[in-house]
């Protein structure tokens, strides 16, 4: 069986892009790969969070990807700094990775532009440490988006020189994984474009209902279609976009039909679209707040998940060591 590894960011709550767009098809792979996830808060570091933001944090992403459905007892879900291993892979990794290549990479170049105060030697490494996350466990598919492909080519690309180096075949060299026709892009409600965390459009899957509504309700619209059957100006076509991902058919069905003969009102086919997205997130809003709240699990997970992937990680870098040439005496 294949195995698949995701790196979750340990900032920012799901939005319903990040649902549908990963998390969702996450759900579905765990049983179809050996799965790993893991919270990714070593690289969290490179942004000098404050402690206590920190623990919250990963507290708040743990609890919404169990809310989500991956499940601990079928996929491997850790936190990245409960596996000493992988630093001490990254530390291994460092000594063939050269600055020139690590100072050309765009997500650094772009975190030197956003961060010029705190331009530290983690940001610089933090492909070195993402290639360590995935050929510690020896993944074959990567699921990245867009502005990870860069980081993931470098994982390949340092993987492929360790073989090189000490003429093994040790690591398999990572694919991304490509979700095929699963891939959705959920737009935003601001009339174009998609929804994202930096894009400050998010529906958040831990929004409370009057929150939901109140976004909704601010969507940008037109003035209404001129002519029946007319083909939805990009704003419209967002707002039946979402509809079709969270409400029955009869009622996308309804305001289609309206939207042809000229009849629609936005606003009647908002308050539908907010209550189906209320009817949808409500039931994970819930799941996260109880997960949340519940130390006593949380502790079982974390600590079985580190468990079951310092296994695989503690075999990586005993077999590493022995190529690298550490003999015991
Ligand atoms: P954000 O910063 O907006 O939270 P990320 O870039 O951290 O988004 O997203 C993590 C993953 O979530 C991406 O790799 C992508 O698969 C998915 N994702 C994010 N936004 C969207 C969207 N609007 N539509 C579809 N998928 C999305
Ligand atoms: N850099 C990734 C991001 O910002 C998170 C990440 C860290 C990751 N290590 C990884 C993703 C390994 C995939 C594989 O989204």
């Amino acid at each position: 069986m294949e195995t698949v590894l995701s790196g979750i960011r340990s900032t920012g709550n799901l939005h319903l892009g990040n649902y549908f767009g990963a998390v969702r098809n996450f759900v579905k792979m765990q049983h179809e790969y050996n799965c790993y996830f893991f919270i990714a808060d070593i690289h969290s570091l490179t942004t000098h969070p404050k402690p206590d933001n920190l623990h919250e944090n990963i507290k708040k992403v743990l609890s919404e990807y169990l809310a989500c459905g991956i499940d601990p007892d079928i996929a491997t879900i850790y936190i990245q700094s409960d596996v000493p291993e992988i630093p001490q892979l990254y530390l291994l990794l460092n000594m063939n990775a050269y600055i020139g290549e690590l100072e050309r990479t765009t997500t650094f170049k772009e975190k030197v532009r956003k961060q010029p105060e705190n331009v530290n030697a983690g940001l610089l490494t933090y492909p070195v440490l993402m290639c360590a996350d995935i050929i510690i466990h020896n993944a074959d598919k990567v699921p990245v988006g867009k502005d990870q492909e860069q980081n993931l080519e470098m994982a390949r690309k340092f993987a492929r020189r360790f073989n090189h180096i000490y003429g093994v075949e040790y690591f398999t060299l990572p694919e991304p994984f490509n979700f095929g026709s699963d891939l959705v892009k959920v737009p935003g409600l601001d009339g174009a474009g998609k929804m994202g965390k930096s894009e400050g459009n998010g529906i958040y899957l831990i929004d409370d209902p009057k929150v939901i509504r109140k976004k909704v309700m601010q969507a940008v619209t037109d003035a209404g279609p001129e002519k029946p059957n007319s083909i939805k100006p990009e704003p419209i076509q967002n707002l039946f976009y979402l509809m079709e991902l969270v409400s029955e058919e009869n009622t996308i069905r309804h305001f289609d039909d309206l939207y042809n003969n000229c009849t629609i009102r936005y606003g009647d086919l908002k308050k539908q679209l907010a209550e189906d997205i209320v009817k949808f997130t409500t039931p994970y809003r819930e799941r996260i707040l109880d997960i949340y709240n519940d130390d006593a699990y949380l502790r079982r997970v974390v600590s079985q998940g580190a468990e079951k992937a310092r296994q695989s990680a503690s075999k990586t870098l005993r077999e590493v060591r022995e190529i690298i040439g550490y003999r015991s005496f």
